[in-house]
């Protein structure tokens, strides 16, 4: 899961999808693409909307996208468009582009749609966000059990 600063959007993004899925048989991790926040926990707006919802993210710490990323992962769910296209600049070859898409693509295919950056803007916005990744990840929980 993956976002500009990695301490609002993704994280929320890991977290409930985190616990759709068994641990033993997926690694679900988030990251940024910016240095901005690298080390800090997640923005209370998101831990308190997490928690509302029966989810703990204060554990997680904010991380920067690398290239490793794409060997370790099967899956590279975008935030947005603009950090699709930063992912994307960082790939090497066309598996590793094949990785990346965008995540509301998953609920909404061919609409190209951004989770919005709720950084800014007041509470609402975060439960938004909650709430449209929560149905992406039930999407994603169907499609991966079709798959693996
Ligand atoms: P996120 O939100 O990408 O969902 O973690 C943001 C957090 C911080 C900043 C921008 C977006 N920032 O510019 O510091």
């Amino acid at each position: 899961m993956v976002c500009l600063g990695n301490i609002c959007r993704s994280p929320l993004a890991e977290g409930i999808l985190k616990s759709k899925l068994d641990p033993n048989k997926y690694i679900v991790a988030s990251c940024g693409t910016s240095n901005y926040h690298i080390g800090s926990k997640p923005d209370k707006r998101s831990i308190d909307i997490a928690r509302k919802h029966n989810i703990d993210i204060t554990e997680q710490r904010a991380a920067q996208f690398n290239v490793n990323n794409f060997k370790t992962y099967d899956y590279i769910y975008a935030m947005d468009n603009s950090n699709y296209q930063n992912i994307i600049k960082l790939a090497s070859n066309n598996t590793e582009i094949n990785k990346v898409k965008l995540i509301l693509e998953e609920l909404y295919p061919n609409q190209n749609l951004d989770v919005p950056d709720p950084y800014y803007g007041g509470e609402q916005g975060f439960e938004d966000v909650y709430q449209m990744l929560n149905k992406t990840c039930d999407t994603i929980v169907s499609i991966l059990e079709k798959r693996h």
